[in-house]
């Protein structure tokens, strides 16, 4: 059994979605202290190890965040709170003022278990998915690594998505979806199937999905 750290339902429905097969998945409401940091691998690491010691059996946790590129990143690690704060619409009107709106969403998975992981020379995917993937070296940027740092080792799995920022549409998903577009459709406007299927999450969680099969093995 592996518990997710999360209290964010959407978030928790699409790991279901995606690891029904490899993992029962539960959710594990404890509040993290969530670092402030402007890298979310070393947020999600850090909430990681943290939620282990407190639950004492495997976790993953998932940071992630919208990227606009004209607005040199942000909102990024900041997306949580300047969604609280200033909400879509408004990152919508920031963007709208540029002429170059493509953005993306990254995701990282940290995996801890107690445990010291084998030097993994596998990336276990390095394949990129979605037509306009291609493009951009940073979706083989995997961070499929152990991360030295601190006395429990955790896993990374990073997952990427571009698109770009339109005027809200659509109602499902959760968070930014109604303003991301990918491939002409909002992720708002997909069902969590589609979605999973393009989005930073799920391929974060592909990634990890076929890791934990094999160490579960
Ligand atoms: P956190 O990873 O829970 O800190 O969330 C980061 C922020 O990004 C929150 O505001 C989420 O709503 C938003 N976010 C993360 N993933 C998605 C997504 O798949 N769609 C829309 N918003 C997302």
């Amino acid at each position: 059994m592996l518990r997710f750290v999360t209290t964010n339902e959407g978030k928790l429905r699409e790991a279901r979605e995606y690891l029904g097969a490899e993992a029962e998945v539960r959710q594990l409401d404890f509040d993290t202290t969530e670092i402030q940091a402007d890298d979310i691998a070393t947020v999600a690491a850090h909430s990681a190890r943290e939620a282990y010691e407190h639950v004492d059996e495997p976790v993953i946790v998932e940071d992630s965040g919208l990227f606009v590129d004209a607005l040199a990143g942000f909102p990024g690690p900041y997306s949580a709170y300047v969604e609280d704060t200033l909400g879509i619409e408004r990152v919508w009107h920031l963007a709208e003022m540029e002429d170059d709106r493509s953005a993306s969403f990254r995701s990282v998975i940290a995996y801890c278990d107690g445990e010291g992981f084998a030097a993994s020379p596998e990336p276990v995917d390095t394949e990129r998915r979605g037509p306009d993937q291609g493009a951009d070296e940073r979706a083989t940027a995997t961070t499929d690594d152990q991360v030295a740092a601190g006395d429990i080792p955790v896993k990374l799995f990073e997952g990427y998505v571009p698109g770009e920022i339109v005027a809200p549409r659509g109602e499902g998903g959760f968070g930014y979806d109604p303003i991301f577009e990918h491939d002409g459709t909002t992720f708002a406007e997909m069902d969590a199937e589609e979605k999973n299927a393009v989005s930073h999450r799920g391929r974060a969680l592909a990634k990890f999905g076929e890791w934990y099969q094999a160490r579960t093995q």
